[in-house]
């Protein structure tokens, strides 16, 4: 049997799975080429991999051996998982372990963005804060009592919402499937953009869900709402956002953008109003060991013919 691994992994993992299978193992911290991969793959039996790789119907076409993509992420939007489905490729990914995480994380950006801590950071760091404390400076908004709208109400929105009850805030929730939390009250997506104070995704990134914070959506927010995406980039209209946040109507705190890492052309990176995190929702030291554990328990179990502890689409 053989193991692809599209990224750099510790030693021990490395001799955890020569010990059952031929290990191929991309050791650059580049993204492993495309061309490379589908050669690699061509008698592959796994595929352990991330969110940056991109596993489409051309590589799984040429992987005729290919048995289980697993994964080290919970979004799957990198996998063509239908294609997957068809070539009866099972596919592993890592959710669970990393709502804690992903939640704080939200609320660090909610927060981050309400009080203005980048901008206070960079004042105090450019030397530009002279005269100590002033009345209007810095002005914000607070989360405390705040209404916040969650669109995606899976276990990373349920934790979002547990943390937001702790600032006393009013929760809305839209969620394709009803899905009743006390204290959440569902309602409709237009009228959750139009009612909430911050609006936070926690949507999975698929074809129906992509693009679907646009111009339309953003208009409805109110002036001086906030949006915050942990989630998916390509959720949201991103030249649409950035008008808004130009023209000073919307604020935005954001981990994940249509194109990571985010191009060095892009306006989000001049425009105040927003605080900008580099994909690291789940980056804590715990979260990502628990992460890549499941993962080579999802790899380990599908070499060996097991049902995989986190595989996708399982109730
Ligand atoms: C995921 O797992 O999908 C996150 O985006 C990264 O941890």
């Amino acid at each position: 049997m053989k193991v692809v691994v599209t990224f750099p992994i510790p030693d021990v993992a490395k001799q955890m799975i020569s010990e059952q299978a031929v290990l191929q193992c991309w050791e650059s911290e580049e993204s492993i080429p495309t061309s490379t991969l589908i050669d690699w793959a061509t008698d592959a039996d796994a595929i352990l991999t991330t969110l940056t790789c991109s596993i489409d119907s051309e590589l799984l076409a040429h992987a005729q051996q290919l048995k289980v993509i697993s994964t080290v992420s919970v979004g799957v939007d990198h996998i063509d998982v239908d294609a997957a489905a068809e070539h009866g490729v099972i596919v592993g990914h890592t959710p669970g372990v990393l709502t804690d995480s992903t939640a704080d994380l939200t609320l660090a950006l909610m927060l981050g963005v309400g009080r203005r801590v980048a901008e206070g950071d960079a004042l105090i760091r450019s030397g530009a804060w002279s005269d100590g404390w002033k009345p209007n400076l810095l002005l914000g908004t607070d989360l405390s009592g705040a209404t916040v709208g969650l669109i995606g109400l899976g276990p990373i929105g349920q934790a979002v919402a547990t943390r937001l009850k702790g600032f006393g805030c009013r929760v809305l929730a839209s969620n394709r499937t009803l899905r009743s939390v006390e204290g959440i009250e569902l309602v409709d997506r237009d009228i959750l953009l139009s009612t909430a104070d911050i609006v936070s995704l926690h949507t999975a990134l698929t074809p129906e869900t992509s693009g679907m914070i646009g111009r339309r959506e953003l208009a409805l927010m109110q002036d001086g709402a906030m949006l915050i995406n942990t989630a998916r980039g390509a959720l949201v209209d991103e030249a649409a956002l950035v008008a808004e946040i130009k023209s000073g109507r919307l604020r935005a705190g954001l981990d994940v953008y249509a194109e990571e890492p985010l191009p060095l052309a892009s306006e989000l990176r001049e425009l105040p109003g927003c605080v900008l995190l580099p994909h690291v929702g789940s980056a804590t030291e715990r979260t990502r060991r628990a992460m890549f554990e499941l993962a080579l328990a999802n790899l380990f179990a599908g070499l060996q013919g097991r049902d995989l502890p986190a595989r996708l689409g399982a109730a």
